[in-house]
């Protein structure tokens, strides 16, 4: 594992820029590189002014040009370039607590909203849907003439609202109430003057609107997915914190983006990045997405896109929402028909209606012959004939699929079968590509590569029937997403909840597909992947939950989103992965997420700043535990809670292998619901589990609540049992008249 940490866009971008992190030498010939460094008042002294903080962060400094960023709100400390030399004194310093190095460099909806059961249009002038709202996203900036982010018909923010748009007067507006531009490197050399927080890759512009744009009739992509664009909160303000140079996001950068969203007042904070899972300490972000959760803001982040192995999941604190992907019911289809007859669907989002129906000869890439060719790589066609061919290429090997099409088509290849991977399943993309192709799953995929190894002349083609709605299974998880369970914390059960994050279409800057397509009046949109598309639907969700309940706590509202989640799927049957089998909790969490539902849960399990505290001092050291806490933290003064008894409205339980058969061996979860439906109401449990593997009794078995935001404290007893499985997955429900309150419960066993 290397030290450093780089932090990456999580969607499947259609190419990949990179910008090495540059590590200028200082004046006197060392190197100079950019720290996080986090420091503790004496006494826990108070700063009168934000400047006198300042002052104070510049003393630990050699001199004033070293300071990137000062922390005011979510985190104490600062960003500065340093020598190793000038950390090392500072870490001698009183006041000093700890240093991580900032490196980074990245490597890498018009149904959803319907998928989701809401009613975009016809509730589009009622309150409700996000009003009075602010959802601050952190990403790459924002192309603000988008209609997406028109005001109309939206009043002006609340006045809590401190933020400002550093675009010329007249870009931001009712919608677009903020943005900003936190890119060191970008602001250098400007004076001072605000450098405007421009999307020049069209990440944050997409998951902005996804988040919380506005509607946008007759939206499409090449002319597919036609419908009515809008994000989940149609009524939310959207503030945009750029902390992306192109594709390159660092830490210090993001750390002054959520500092200056919660000082502006956003009530929800959307993250659709991640860097490389780390001790909750040493990641400034989550150290950060602590802060902004103490002071009541909503914080959701991406799972990752490191799926389908186990463990692979990011962003793992208890006090974020982590979200993984799902698919949706539409499909953007191209058929593959080879010359012995049989056809397979796969999807592409460029659909040429000029394309010949004859068919092609058909090759398959690896015959090149060159290192690396199966996966099309730029350069790796050269001196291989596929003129007016049809190349299969494999999917993966670190190259964009549209990379991939461009390759095929400059070699001069009629088009492109994109193949998948075993571990990719039946997972595919409708890609923007620029030449006719399809992407076709695992299964069809040796299909296609047996045809071509079984005669000596392989052919097919490839044909374009465009949209399809209510394909199945859907929902079902991508093989990208991020699965548990959780490395840094085996006591919380991760990801928290799945939601649409696969051909999301969303608002775009610039027009996509082949250059040679005309260029069409109206708003441009794209069609991508990824969870840091699925973050940004949960992140609106969770602005609909606070409009409707604003003095619910970020605990509250992630309670609510994780106890009504679906765990079927249209059809009723228990939700798929990418392999069509059913999809286990590390890969959907509470489930798949039910917005409407969402709202009212019925009973909400809580949790304070202050739990989170007590349940760190479980997992690490006082000094650690100060840093996250921002305030000097004695652990051994405070009674530490556990990872199960964390008020989680999950339930993640591991025994040793020594307890299985053994009695005495039980492990007692203690939780704790309020009421926040109807009074009075009655609550009994159930339990689901697998016969016979584990045996759960949950005491009291009834709750009875006379009051409204009555608070009830039960124990579910997990029995080892006979299990011969690694883990048991299963779930806890409170079931009254009116809803159902569903707890997951993975038990593991070492
Ligand atoms: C302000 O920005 C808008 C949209 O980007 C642009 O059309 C307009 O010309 C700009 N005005 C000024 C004064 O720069
Ligand atoms: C800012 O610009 C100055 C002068 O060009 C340069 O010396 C310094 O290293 C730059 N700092 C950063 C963080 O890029
Ligand atoms: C992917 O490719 C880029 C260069 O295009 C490289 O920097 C990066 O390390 C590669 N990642 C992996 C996992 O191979
Ligand atoms: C392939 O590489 C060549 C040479 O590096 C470059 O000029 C060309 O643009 C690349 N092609 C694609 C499709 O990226
Ligand atoms: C097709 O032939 C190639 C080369 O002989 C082999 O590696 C591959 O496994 C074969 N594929 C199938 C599906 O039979
Ligand atoms: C932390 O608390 C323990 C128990 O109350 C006490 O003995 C110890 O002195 C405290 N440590 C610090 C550094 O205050
Ligand atoms: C537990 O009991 C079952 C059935 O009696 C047996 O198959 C299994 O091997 C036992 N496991 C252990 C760890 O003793």
């Amino acid at each position: 594992m290397e030290s450093s940490r780089s932090l990456v866009l999580l969607s499947l971008l259609p190419s990949l820029l990179l910008v090495a992190i540059a590590t200028e030498p200082s004046a006197g010939g060392e190197l100079l590189s950019t720290f996080i460094v986090h420091v503790q008042p004496q006494e826990n002294h108070e700063f009168g002014t934000a400047d006198d903080r300042t002052a104070w962060y510049q003393s630990f400094l050699p001199d004033n040009g070293r300071l990137l960023h000062a922390y005011h709100h979510v985190v104490t400390g600062f960003a500065a370039r340093l020598t190793r030399q000038e950390l090392a004194a500072i870490s001698a310093m009183p006041g000093f607590l700890s240093a991580v190095p900032d490196s980074t460099y990245t490597v890498q909806t018009t149904h959803s909203p319907e998928f989701l059961g809401l009613n975009v249009e016809a509730q589009q002038n009622q309150p409700g849907l996000g009003a009075g709202v602010i959802v601050g996203v952190i990403d790459t900036g924002i192309f603000p003439d988008h209609p997406s982010f028109s005001d109309h018909g939206m009043p002006p923010p609340p006045a809590k609202w401190k933020g400002r748009c550093d675009f010329n007067g007249t870009t931001c507006n009712n919608k677009l109430i903020g943005a900003r531009n936190f890119v060191a490197a970008l602001n250098n050399g400007t004076s001072g003057v605000p450098v405007p927080p421009v999307d020049l890759v069209g990440h944050g512009t997409h998951t902005s609107s996804t988040a919380a744009g506005a509607v946008v009739p007759g939206a499409n992509v090449l002319g597919q997915a036609m419908g009515s664009a809008s994000g989940m909160a149609t009524r939310a303000h959207l503030a945009m914190y750029k902390v992306c140079y192109t594709n390159r996001c660092s830490d210090s950068d993001m750390l002054a983006g959520v500092d200056t969203a919660v000082a502006d007042g956003c009530d929800v904070i959307s993250i659709s990045l991640a860097g490389p899972a780390l001790p909750f300490h040493q990641d400034p972000v989550l150290v950060a997405t602590f802060g902004a959760v103490e002071k009541g803001v909503f914080v959701s982040m991406a799972a990752g896109n490191s799926g389908p192995v186990e463990s692979s999941l990011l962003n793992e604190a208890p006090w974020i929402l982590t979200v993984a992907a799902s698919t949706v019911d539409r499909s953007i289809r191209s058929t593959v028909q080879l010359g012995n007859g049989v056809s397979f669907h796969g999807e592409s989002l460029y659909q040429p209606h000029d394309s010949p129906a004859l068919f092609s000869p058909l090759v398959h890439a690896a015959a090149s012959g060159k290192p690396l060719a199966e996966f099309c790589g730029n350069g790796t066609l050269d001196g291989f004939d596929v003129k007016g061919k049809m190349v299969l290429c494999e999917s993966g090997g670190n190259i964009s699929a549209t990379l991939k099409g461009r390759v095929v088509q400059s070699a001069g290849g009629a088009g492109m079968i994109l193949k998948n991977q075993f571990l990719q399943g039946y997972s595919t993309f409708a890609d923007a590509h620029v030449l006719p192709a399809s992407h076709v799953g695992y299964t069809a995929s040796t299909a296609i590569e047996s045809y071509i190894n079984s005669t000596a002349n392989p052919v097919a083609r490839i044909s374009f029937p465009g949209t399809i709605l209510g394909t199945s299974p859907a929902p079902s998880i991508v093989f990208f997403s991020s699965r548990g369970p959780s490395r840094q914390h085996t006591g919380i059960l991760k990801p928290d909840i799945a939601g649409p994050g696969v051909n999301v279409l969303a608002a775009w800057p610039f027009q996509v597909g082949p250059p040679s397509t005309p260029v069409l009046p109206g708003p441009t949109f794209n069609i991508i992947s990824g969870t840091s598309m699925s973050t940004p639907h949960l992140s609106g969700i969770a602005a609909v939950i606070k409009s409707k309940h604003s003095d619910w706590s970020p605990a509250a509202i992630k309670s609510a989103i994780m106890t009504t989640a679906e765990i079927t799927d249209r059809s009723g049957n228990p939700i798929l992965n990418e392999q069509r089998a059913p999809a286990n909790l590390f890969a959907t969490g509470a489930g798949h997420v039910n917005p409407t539902k969402a709202v009212d849960p019925g009973l909400v399990y809580d949790i304070t700043p202050a739990d989170y505290i007590s349940h760190l001092c479980g997992m690490y050291k006082s000094q650690e535990v100060s840093v996250i806490a921002r305030k000097p933290v004695n652990c051994s003064a405070i009674v530490a809670i556990d990872g199960n008894h964390l008020n989680y409205p999950s339930i993640a339980v591991a025994f040793p292998p020594s307890s299985r058969n053994s009695s005495g061996a039980e492990v007692v979860v203690k939780r704790k619901v309020r009421n926040v439906g109807e009074v009075p109401s009655v609550y009994y449990s159930a339990v689901d589990m697998p016969d016979n593997a584990v045996s759960i009794d949950v005491f009291p078995c009834k709750l009875t609540f006379t009051k409204p935001n009555q608070e009830i404290d039960f124990e579910v007893v997990v029995w080892p049992g006979q299990s011969g499985s690694k883990v048991v997955q299963g779930a806890l429900r409170w079931v009254s008249e009116m809803h159902t309150v569903r707890s997951p419960i993975s038990v593991t066993f070492a």
